[in-house]
């Protein structure tokens, strides 16, 4: 394919970064919204994230859980009434938050984003090649012409056929309309890319030619891929890590192998349960009862407490830690002891099981 090469030499790192530094580190990154009443509602609660070059991370949770908002805050494209309070994002060594300034700097050109598939992400009176020439004019600073060019070679590779170039994007399928803001976003040759439930709107032969498409870009770009999905097949087929997300907190991280079959935090294993279950050869739905927390008005302790089964007094006085095991899993759970490091056992919550077709 042409566009690798292309897209490794077009790398120049903004001033101030270090080639030799991890591709992307969140640490303790808070980030809230002021209401309209006054309040504070924190939707990102110091979660802690990497991604490495050819790297997928997966993020799933409830909506509601942060996921989005923590997207917006590492593309430096929170909405007026949020603001980042602490913690750090950094691109190869360079802390955008700190400076403000850089998150500029790296949207789209370092760090892109693909959010859900609509006719509201393309402009509707502007031609397709046109807006991803439009973006690299823009984002790049390149003449018109070599824009076009590189416009129509990205729609190529993403594959849309020549003959839609030209088209606007009602004319397109809800699966070109994603094709084509995928192209959008790696008009800048990202080194990370997130994808905010990029496939979310599209039937599900499409959602698998996009996922697939992710995945080639991901492999043959070397590009580090977040990717936020509340479906937990997606993660599974294609992610190296996954981080659970619940109340703005990240509650369990891991391998996906071993969050996938082992999973740990109640909410997890709630999570787990509530996606149909094809080892056992049947739809078993476990209930997870109750409400996401209000966001505005958390009580102290775990934001799960409230709808675990497994929570006691300490659950709802103090914020459980969380524990890094054996460099392979991280839990925020007061059901889980430090325990040296070692990482422990899963403690199954009973949640009640519900089988459907068997009365
Ligand atoms: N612009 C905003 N103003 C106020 N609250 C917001 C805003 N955007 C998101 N929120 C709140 O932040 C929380 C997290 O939302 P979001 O990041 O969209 O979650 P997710 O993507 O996991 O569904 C929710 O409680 C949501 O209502
Ligand atoms: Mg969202």
């Amino acid at each position: 394919m042409s566009g690798a090469a292309n897209h490794n030499d077009a790398r120049s790192l903004p001033a101030g970064a270090n080639a030799a530094a991890p591709l992307l580190e969140i640490r303790d990154l808070r980030v809230s919204f002021s209401l309209e009443d006054g309040r504070r509602l924190t939707a990102v609660d110091g979660i802690n994230l990497s991604v490495s070059p050819g790297e997928a991370i997966g993020i799933a949770g409830e909506s509601g859980s942060g996921k989005s908002t923590a997207a917006s805050a590492i593309m430096g494209l929170l909405p007026p009434n949020g603001r980042i309070d602490s913690g750090s994002i950094r691109y190869r060594g360079l802390d955008l938050v700190a400076e403000g300034a850089p998150l500029r700097r790296t949207r789209w050109r370092e760090i892109a984003v693909v959010f859900q598939g609509s006719l509201v992400a393309l402009n509707p009176v502007i031609k397709v090649r046109d807006q991803v020439a439009e973006a690299i004019e823009l984002r790049l600073g390149e003449p018109a012409n070599a824009a076009r060019e590189k416009a129509k070679r990205l729609l190529a590779d993403v594959g849309i056929p020549d003959k839609r170039l030209e088209a606007y994007p009602h004319q397109l399928s809800g699966g070109q309309r994603q094709r084509a803001m995928l192209a959008v976003a790696l008009s800048c040759s990202p080194a990370v890319l997130i994808g905010d439930e990029p496939t979310t709107a599209l039937d599900v032969i499409v959602q698998a030619q996009i996922l697939e498409l992710l995945d080639r870009m991901r492999h043959e770009y070397g590009l580090g891929l977040i990717l936020i999905t509340h479906d937990l097949a997606v993660i599974a087929d294609m992610c190296d890590r996954v981080a659970i997300m619940y109340g703005g907190r990240i509650v369990e991280s891991g391998s996906v192998r071993e969050v996938f079959t082992n999973p740990r935090h109640p909410y997890t294993q709630a999570l787990l349960g509530a996606a149909p279950d094809a080892r056992a050869g049947r739809r078993t739905i476990k209930v997870l009862e109750g409400q996401p927390p209000d966001l505005a008005s958390l009580p102290p302790g775990c934001h799960f407490a409230p709808r675990c089964p497994l929570a006691d007094a300490r659950c709802t006085e103090e914020d459980p830690p969380t524990v890094s095991y054996e460099d392979r899993v991280t839990l925020a759970c007061h059901r889980y002891e430090p325990n040296g490091g070692a990482l422990p056992a899963p403690v199954a919550a009973p949640y009640p099981v519900l089988e459907l077709g068997k009365r």
